[in-house]
């Protein structure tokens, strides 16, 4: 989120567990899109990719997506807020210290439970989460309606934001938590894809 023409509001989030995501989803056959902010990745040969900027850029793109998607995956680190207004022009040091206000971001996840028809069958997020992570994962998963949830602790340092490992908990509602152990960002992408593909066939 731009603060000005050269400085940006953003967060440690390193896109390789969403882009690990869009490559399962190619190998498994599917017409993937992959909307991404930017990041030091190369994205899957064989997805349409679409370049995103902001929480706004995001939501545009994804909701227009949407219209013929069958699955939406959220796993972009989307900003929840933003700077109320970007400078024009680079905030200059001998103007002293800039105030910051914030406000909030869109919420993509939210926009997408309100599109009417046609919007994707099946829909998955996740949930970053430094403490309770169950209980504050369970309680995302009923209050933004998710068909499915990936919960993430990042407070462990090898799993979450940056490295290449992450430990989930797979959750849909009215079934068992699924505790995945310690793997690759790629495994848990073929076992969430497997997850979604099946959860597709069932009529
Ligand atoms: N998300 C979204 N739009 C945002 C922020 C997040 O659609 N502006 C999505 C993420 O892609 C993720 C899910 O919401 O799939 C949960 O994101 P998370 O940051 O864990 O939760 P928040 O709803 O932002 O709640 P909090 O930060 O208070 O835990």
């Amino acid at each position: 989120e731009p603060l000005d023409p050269v400085r940006v509001l953003t967060n440690r989030s390193s896109g390789k567990q969403g882009y690990a995501i869009a490559q399962a989803a190619i190998d498994a056959g599917a017409a993937t899109v992959l909307i991404t902010a930017p990041t030091c990745l190369t994205p899957p040969v064989g997805a349409k990719v679409i370049q995103v900027h902001t929480a706004e850029d995001m939501l545009g793109s994804v909701l227009q997506e949407c219209l013929q998607a069958d699955a939406l995956v959220m796993a972009a680190a989307v900003a929840d807020f933003r700077p109320k207004r970007a400078a024009q022009n680079k905030l200059k040091r001998r103007d002293g210290i800039p105030r910051v206000e914030l406000e909030a971001a869109p919420d993509i996840l939210q926009a997408v439970l309100k599109l009417g028809d046609p919007k994707p069958r099946l829909v998955a997020g996740f949930a970053a989460e430094s403490q309770d992570l169950l209980e504050n994962a369970s309680a995302k998963l009923e209050s933004k309606k998710l068909d499915l949830l990936v919960a993430n602790d990042i407070s462990a340092t090898d799993a979450g934001f940056s490295v290449d490992t992450n430990r989930v908990i797979l959750l849909a509602p009215n079934a068992p938590a699924e505790t995945l152990p310690l793997m690759d960002k790629t495994e848990v992408a073929e076992i969430l894809i497997a997850r979604i593909a099946a959860r597709l066939e069932k009529p």
